[in-house]
């Protein structure tokens, strides 16, 4: 029946189609001749019932859906930092700080390792010129976002496979399967980066084993003026700013030998990151904002408030509950912020007198107030742009200022390990709260292998 009446409607059309035609020409008045009128063509398939598409729109495009939550990502140093912008194009750094760059390597699995290429070390951990743009926003984490404009499309993450770790060439990988294993989508990006030996002409990746294996070997020798062929002393030797990923699962950090055994506390196992960093908000934390503290950038002072709404939720610290004046909060964060102080002071021993760490008491400092001498992990180096007011000679540059400055002094192979793990200490912000029973561990196991190298 329906077929019939197709059929009629066609006739139809066909109809109107010619008296279209013929009016066009006597428009003109150009008439030409009429050609014959051709076969009826079958009739098509009946087409399956669209959605309505309005309907799916809504399931997200709602006030309290997206809409609220964009509302919250305005807070998120993922929206208005500026990393996306100074680093565009710069397919090294894009994995983590551009949307396309992100999507490209999370799509391609791009390996985090390294391989020989016409004899230099190259870190494959990378996208390509194509796909190193963009700021991170929700596509950025939802990239299945308007495939098949079900709600499904935000349900599903970019990644939460392991994460084969970039500091270490891909031969230690991270995994975090509690709560669908989310946190390994933001530990892809808060990780650590890797340490490769500048004086080495083929830049090798640093053996962070033999930092522990053999404590007292020296790492540079400004005395000798010894170019050895491993790190470079410099403003930025550092691990950069994902220590929080390494910390979180316990891993990265050059594990020196000493009194406390290395273990994670249950965090690492039992909570994921947005359970702390997605929860339901106060203030400016919690939610897309990713915050716990309730702040934007600034000094760590006594004042400052906290999102707690995460802790204290059944079978995590409903009954016992976690506040800004709880013993396990204020204990656990006095007493690592104790330890990092006591090797801060092990470590700037080496400049006989003044510190070989970098302080910056401003907001420029992510860390400002995390330790008592305001450090941010740079070591104080004298660098013009960077770092115009350092006290050391950076060793490898004759700029003219540069080389009225002191010598920076030797290292070892154990003190250049201390300050690695300083940088993860001081880098994951939370005096602890991470990974306690870690940070604790390798604070104290530091300081000791120092003493034990007559440091
Ligand atoms: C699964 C959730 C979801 C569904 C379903 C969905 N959207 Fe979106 N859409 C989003 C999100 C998230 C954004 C980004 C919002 C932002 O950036 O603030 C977005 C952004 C948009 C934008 C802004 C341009 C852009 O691409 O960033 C338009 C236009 C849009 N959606 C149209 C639609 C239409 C039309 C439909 C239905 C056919 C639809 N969306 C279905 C989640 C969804
Ligand atoms: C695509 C890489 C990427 C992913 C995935 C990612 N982050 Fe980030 N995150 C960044 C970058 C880059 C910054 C700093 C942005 C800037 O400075 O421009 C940042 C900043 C932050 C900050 C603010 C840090 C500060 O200095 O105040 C928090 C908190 C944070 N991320 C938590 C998370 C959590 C939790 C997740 C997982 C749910 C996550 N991030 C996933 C790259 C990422
Ligand atoms: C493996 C992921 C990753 C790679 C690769 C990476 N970064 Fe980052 N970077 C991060 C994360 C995560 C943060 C934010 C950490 C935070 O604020 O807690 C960050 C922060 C920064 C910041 C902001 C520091 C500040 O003081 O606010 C700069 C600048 C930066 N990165 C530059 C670079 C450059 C340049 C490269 C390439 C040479 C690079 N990054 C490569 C993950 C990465
Ligand atoms: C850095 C990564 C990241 C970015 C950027 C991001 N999200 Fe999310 N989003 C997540 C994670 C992780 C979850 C799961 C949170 C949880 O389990 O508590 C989530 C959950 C959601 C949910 C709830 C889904 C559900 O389970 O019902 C919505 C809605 C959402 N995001 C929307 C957005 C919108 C809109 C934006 C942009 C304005 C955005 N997200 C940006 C990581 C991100
Ligand atoms: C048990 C709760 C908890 C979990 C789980 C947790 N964090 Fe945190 N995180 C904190 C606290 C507390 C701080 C300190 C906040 C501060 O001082 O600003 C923090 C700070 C941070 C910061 C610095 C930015 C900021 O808000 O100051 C980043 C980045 C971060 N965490 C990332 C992560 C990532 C990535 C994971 C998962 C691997 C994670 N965190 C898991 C509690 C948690």
């Amino acid at each position: 029946m329906k077929n019939l009446h197709k059929l009629f409607f066609a006739a139809g059309m066909m109809i109107m189609a010619a008296c279209l035609v013929f009016t066009a020409c006597t428009k003109e008045g150009k008439q030409g001749i009429q050609g014959v009128a051709g076969t009826n063509g079958t009739n098509g398939t009946n087409g399956t019932n669209g959605k309505d598409a309005n309907e799916t729109c809504k399931l997200c495009h709602a006030r309290s859906v997206v809409d609220s939550v964009a509302i919250q990502f305005e807070l998120a140093k993922h929206n208005w930092g500026t990393t996306a912008f100074s680093e565009a194009g710069v397919v090294g750094c894009d994995p983590c700080h551009t949307d396309k760059g992100f999507v490209y390597v999370s799509k391609n699995n791009v390996p985090a390792t390294f391989t020989l290429t016409n004899g230099v070390w190259v870190n494959n951990y990378a996208t390509v010129n194509s796909d190193a743009i963009g700021n991170i926003t929700c596509f950025t984490c939802h990239n299945s976002l308007h495939t098949t404009y079900g709600y499904g499309d935000i349900t599903a993450l970019t990644t939460i496979a392991p994460v084969p770790m970039t500091m270490y060439g891909g031969a230690l990988t991270i995994d975090l399967p509690q709560d669908g294993a989310k946190s390994n989508l933001c530990v892809k990006c808060h990780q650590p980066r890797p340490l490769t030996c500048g004086n080495d002409p083929a830049g090798r990746l640093l053996n962070y084993d033999s930092l522990k294996l053999a404590p007292k070997v020296v790492m540079y020798d400004s005395a000798t003026g010894a170019k050895n062929k491993y790190l470079k002393p410099s403003y930025r030797m550092h691990i950069h700013y994902g220590a929080v990923g390494g910390v979180f699962a316990g891993k990265g950090p050059i594990e020196f030998a000493g009194t406390l055994a290395y273990a994670n506390s249950k965090h690492t196992t039992v909570a994921s990151c947005p359970d702390c960093h997605m929860a339901p908000m106060t203030g400016m934390a919690g939610g897309h904002s990713f915050n716990v503290r309730n702040a934007k950038e600034s000094a760590l002072t006594s004042s400052t408030t906290f999102n707690f709404n995460g802790c204290n939720v059944a079978n995590c610290h409903a009954t016992d509950p976690i506040s800004a004046t709880a013993a396990k909060w204020t204990n656990t964060r006095t007493e690592i912020k104790g330890l990092l102080d006591a090797l801060a002071t092990k470590i700037n021993a080496a400049g006989g007198g003044h510190d070989i760490l970098h302080k910056d008491a401003s907001s420029t400092n992510l860390w400002w107030g995390v330790s008592t001498g305001n450090y941010d992990g740079y070591l104080d180096i004298y660098t013009p742009g960077t770092n115009d007011a350092g006290y050391w000679r950076d060793p490898y540059s004759t700029n003219a200022t540069n080389m009225t400055k002191p010598k920076f002094p030797k290292l070892l192979n154990v003190q250049t390990g201390a300050l690695i793990n300083f940088q993860f200490c001081l880098r994951e912000y939370s005096l602890g709260i991470h990974n306690t029973s870690y940070v604790r561990a390798l604070l104290t196991n530091t300081a000791q292998a120092l003493t034990a190298a007559g440091l």
